[in-house]
């Protein structure tokens, strides 16, 4: 079982652009033969920040304009305030400290991955409690300049190390590192 973080980022290191809009990662569609399905099969628990989870409640996509939940998984959202639930979709409300909902993200999760969706700074929560096993990166041609960042910490010693960098087409390079526990 492995605690990863798996997302998109500019160039610039953003994840979405400072109106936390996508449309810069959604002008390129799903890449051809990319890793998510592969990915999300392994996944049996997922982990998000409120900013993450209002994006899905104010983006509704179905022909009724609900929200859209496209997890199968259970979910931990963290968040100080009393949001929305998601019909049909099986969400915890947490906040506060992670290493309680990761032990708790864990049992749920058996043999198979915690997938931390982010934001960057709720992924630097469980990186500062050796919470953290996996980044898995797509770099997308663009750069942003401003918004909202991949992984606001300091890794240096130890750093990352880079297990492996696949090429997607001209718009996606993904970079998958294995993090160790800070010192
Ligand atoms: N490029 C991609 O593939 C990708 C992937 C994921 C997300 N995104 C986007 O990136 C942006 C991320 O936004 P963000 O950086 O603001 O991060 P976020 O983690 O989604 O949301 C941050 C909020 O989560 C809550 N939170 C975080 N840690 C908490 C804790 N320990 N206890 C209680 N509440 C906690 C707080 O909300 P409260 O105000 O409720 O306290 C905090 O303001 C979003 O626009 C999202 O859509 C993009």
């Amino acid at each position: 079982m492995k605690t990863q973080y798996y997302t998109a980022t500019s160039l610039d290191g953003f994840i979405a652009d400072a109106e936390n809009s996508l449309d810069w990662l959604f002008q390129f569609g799903e890449p051809e033969n990319g890793s998510y399905s592969n990915f999300i099969r392994e996944v049996s628990a997922i982990a998000m920040g409120a900013t993450t989870y209002e994006w899905i409640l104010n983006h509704p996509s179905d022909d009724n304009s609900n929200p859209v939940w496209t997890y199968e998984q259970p979910a931990w959202v963290f968040t100080s305030r009393s949001l929305p639930t998601i019909p049909g979709a099986d969400i915890k409300f947490v906040k506060g400290d992670v290493r309680p909902v990761h032990q708790e993200m864990s049992a749920a999760a058996g043999d198979k991955n915690i997938w931390l969706v982010g934001g960057g700074d709720l992924v630097g929560q469980f990186y500062d409690h050796g919470l953290l096993d996996e980044i898995i990166v797509q770099i997308t041609s663009v750069t942003l300049g401003s918004g909202a960042p991949l992984l606001p910490r300091r890794i240096v010693t130890p750093p990352l190390k880079l297990l492996s960098a696949t090429v997607y087409g001209h718009a996606f390079a993904e970079l998958r590192y294995q993090v160790f526990p800070p010192e």
